[in-house]
């Protein structure tokens, strides 16, 4: 049993030892698609649902993968089973594999498959009790027409420059706006703000990635008898905002207290927020149980 192991096409190495070409697509033009998936208790969490999304990412970047569904799924759990600890936090890599330097998809025949299963870090509680805070990043989240922010591919290089700018500036997380001036998403997570009683989250249209925990939440609010919507949301409407959170399958719902030098309602966390995340932790208690 380990507390960190990676397989490469099915050959489990330990950390400093996975290696792979330096001829491989994903390193040398981010040509590659990823998942990051987490155990509760052991058990993949909606692994359907993330294995949905990595088949619907390479498919928009026109990449097959030369193994099957099945295949990926028992390496996943081969992973698991020799990890120690309950929470796991799983990444699973595609690249289009090796090939000569030439752009042309066609250089490479065969995918790299690349699993990193390790222990989950214990976010520190006061993220959860105080709340972090945002920026309203200059960095803009890359238009539809270029790769679509829908598509997990490994081009984070946006997303790491508006993180840099984030922690230049003491904050949490930055908020990469479209260019139309809407709020998109954080780095890697998706919004919401609390209006009223209204939960909100910016439309996929706005240029985002689809999130899974966005998607349980917009289901599990209405089927508590909650109002959401999704809305465009400026920045401007965000700083106005009752309540505001983050949220994504390993950090789950993060409460927001300050976007850029404003303070979002009472300046600590909310309420709805709160009641929110119980009403995600017990989705997950059932999913498991
Ligand atoms: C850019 C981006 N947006 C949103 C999310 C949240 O998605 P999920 O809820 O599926 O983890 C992520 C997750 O990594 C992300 O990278």
């Amino acid at each position: 049993m380990s507390k960190e192991i990676i397989s490469i096409n099915g050959t489990i190495s330990k950390p400093g030892e996975a290696l792979i070409s330096v001829m491989d697509r994903g390193f040398l033009y981010g040509d590659s698609v990823y998942e990051v998936t987490l155990t509760y208790n052991k058990i993949p969490f909606l692994l359907d649902e993330h294995l949905d999304r990595l088949y619907r990412s390479a498919k928009s970047i026109h990449m097959k993968f030369s193994f099957s569904r099945e295949d990926l799924v028992n390496e996943i759990f081969k992973i698991v089973e020799k990890l120690t600890g309950d929470r796991l936090y799983i990444r699973i890599i595609v690249t289009r594999g090796i090939g000569e330097i030439n752009l042309d998809p066609a250089a490479s025949k065969t995918n790299n498959l690349v699993i990193i299963g390790r222990q989950l870090p214990v976010y520190p509680k006061s993220w959860y009790t105080e709340g972090v805070s945002l920026i309203v990043s200059d960095v803009l989240r890359n238009s539809k027409r270029s790769i679509d922010p829908n598509v997990k591919s490994g081009n984070y290089l946006n997303n790491v420059l508006a993180m840099a700018e984030a922690k230049e500036k003491g904050a949490f997380d930055a908020m990469m706006l479209n260019h139309k001036g809407n709020i998109t998403e954080g780095t890697t997570s998706n919004i919401w703000i609390v209006e009223g009683s209204k939960f909100i989250t910016p439309p996929l249209e706005a240029g985002l990635l689809g999130g899974i925990t966005r998607k349980s939440l917009l289901i599990l609010a209405s089927k508590n008898g909650l109002e959401v919507s999704e809305e465009n949301i400026t920045p401007e409407r965000l700083k106005k905002a009752d309540e505001c959170f983050l949220t994504s399958s390993t950090k789950e719902i993060v409460p927001i207290i300050k976007v850029d030098e404003t303070l979002i309602g009472t300046g600590k966390p909310g309420a709805k927020t709160q009641n929110l995340h119980q009403i995600y932790k017990k989705f997950v208690m059932e999913y498991i149980s």
